[in-house]
């Protein structure tokens, strides 16, 4: 059989991951040939400024800064779309698309986002949309859920997702750094997103949750029906009384079937993890994604959850995955079937956990008692209270752990605490996460 002709890429970002695949490319280009049978050649490469300093030399003679000499190159098969952002990334792969190119992604806002329509419209150009990097950077985690756990229903899913905020509450209870020196050296580290905001308020965790959640649940879960909070009021104090009371503190996403309802829970909400847990033992950039399915039982899935070529060697398995169906198969997988087996979304009030509080109140006598009537007036029991002796003279904090209880109801509770007279700052509530399937 005559060779292949080789695949050629049109790369649509040159930043930290977009060089990435760049470089990886050529230094395994005989390997990716050998293995997928064809010649991956990346043949132009579009970044909005040439002259900007980077770490890795842009190749002069290919590159462009308009995004649609990309789509409009005939000779271009695969777009990878590595530039970020729910605005023009929207509008390539769009285009990309109707012009019939394979699509290859790792930005999960978008998916979350935009993912209904994006794949109904890869299926109706039988054109697919690959997005292994969108989740959990170098863990193959997208395909695993798609076609290694094809034969069970998902009954849960607790991950941790986002590298750069795993890497910061690990800084800050390890090395004691203050959460500001802790996120400094994330983004110098090349972990944070060019906005880190998204990666601290939870909301990168989020749409990777909601990309998990469709593909485990078959339908695509708006980002108005999940519940998010990110790590931003977490202090130094917290880690401690966590460690005390025998936790560490993890951003976690939590996408769960309920039982016997059909009704769906994804969240993402930092969380108080057993020390013993083996979440707990996560550390640094790593992500790890704990997976129970009806047919396997519980699944671990462990690795660097950003950076460069770790996020780099997912893209780059998904291009050699195209090229390989283009060659071996010519049929196409449209990346994501509907399948709307599974019910709504459960409101974030509704759903069910243990909890840590934290409260910082007048040291004055019958302070206690005030707040344990509000818990109790709204039937909440408490698990644990730990107020340290020594303290600043008229202000002590309180930790308080609870028992199970509805998340609206806790809330509705904790508003009523913090504006009591006694109470001197606004309240920190996490969940302790007990890990049911
Ligand atoms: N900034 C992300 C993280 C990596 O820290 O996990 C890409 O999603």
């Amino acid at each position: 059989m005559a060779d292949a002709p080789p695949l050629q890429i049109g790369l649509a970002g040159f930043g930290n991951v977009g060089a990435g695949v760049y470089k990886n490319l050529v230094r395994n280009r005989a390997l990716l040939k050998q293995r997928t049978g064809r010649d991956i050649v990346v043949r132009r490469i579009a970044v909005r400024d040439p002259a900007k300093p980077r770490a890795h030399a842009l190749p002069p003679d290919i590159v462009t800064t308009r995004l649609d000499d990309l789509v409009e190159d005939p000779e271009i098969d695969i777009v990878v779309e590595l530039i970020g952002g729910t605005d023009r990334a929207l509008d390539l792969v769009r285009e990309a698309i109707k012009r019939d190119k394979t699509v290859v992604t790792g930005n999960k806002a978008l998916l979350a986002e935009h993912g209904l329509e994006l794949f109904a419209l890869a299926e109706a150009h039988r054109t697919p949309i690959y997005f292994e990097a969108a989740v959990a950077g170098g863990i193959p985690i997208i395909k695993t859920v798609q076609e290694s756990l094809i034969g069970n229903n998902i009954q849960s899913i607790h991950g941790i997702i986002n590298g750069t905020s795993n890497y910061i509450l690990t800084r800050m209870t390890e090395a004691g750094l203050s959460y500001g020196e802790a996120l400094d050296e994330a983004q110098q580290l090349g972990y944070a997103e060019a906005d880190p905001a998204l990666d601290v308020n939870g909301w990168d965790a989020a749409h990777k949750a909601i990309i998990l959640a469709s593909l485990s649940y078959g339908c695509w879960v708006k980002t108005s029906d999940i519940f998010v909070e990110g790590i931003e009021r977490i202090t130094g104090a917290d880690i401690l009384f966590a460690n005390q009371l025998g936790y560490v503190i993890k951003l976690l996403g939590v996408i769960r079937l309920l039982p016997g309802t059909g009704s769906i829970e994804v969240r993402v909400q930092p969380s108080l993890v057993p020390r013993d847990h083996i979440l707990a033992s996560v550390k640094g950039v790593y992500n790890a994604i704990l997976i129970h399915g009806d047919v396997v039982g519980e699944t671990l899935f462990y690795g660097p959850g950003a950076g460069q070529d770790p996020t780099s060697s997912s893209v780059i398995a998904d291009i050699a995955d195209a090229a390989m169906w283009e060659v071996q198969a010519g049929e196409r997988n449209g990346g994501f079937v509907t399948h709307g087996l599974y019910g709504n979304p459960l409101p974030v009030d509704e759903s069910v956990s243990k909890y840590y509080l934290r409260l910082q109140v007048r040291d004055e006598p019958g302070v206690l008692a005030q707040i344990a009537r509000t818990l109790g007036d709204h039937g909440i029991g408490i698990l644990s209270v730990i107020q340290p002796e020594e303290h600043e003279e008229e202000s002590a904090p309180i930790v308080l752990t609870l028992h199970f209880a509805a998340f609206g109801v806790v809330r509705a509770a904790v508003g009523e605490i913090a504006s009591l007279e006694c109470v001197r700052a606004l309240p920190v509530l996490m969940r302790v996460e007990s890990f049911t399937a």
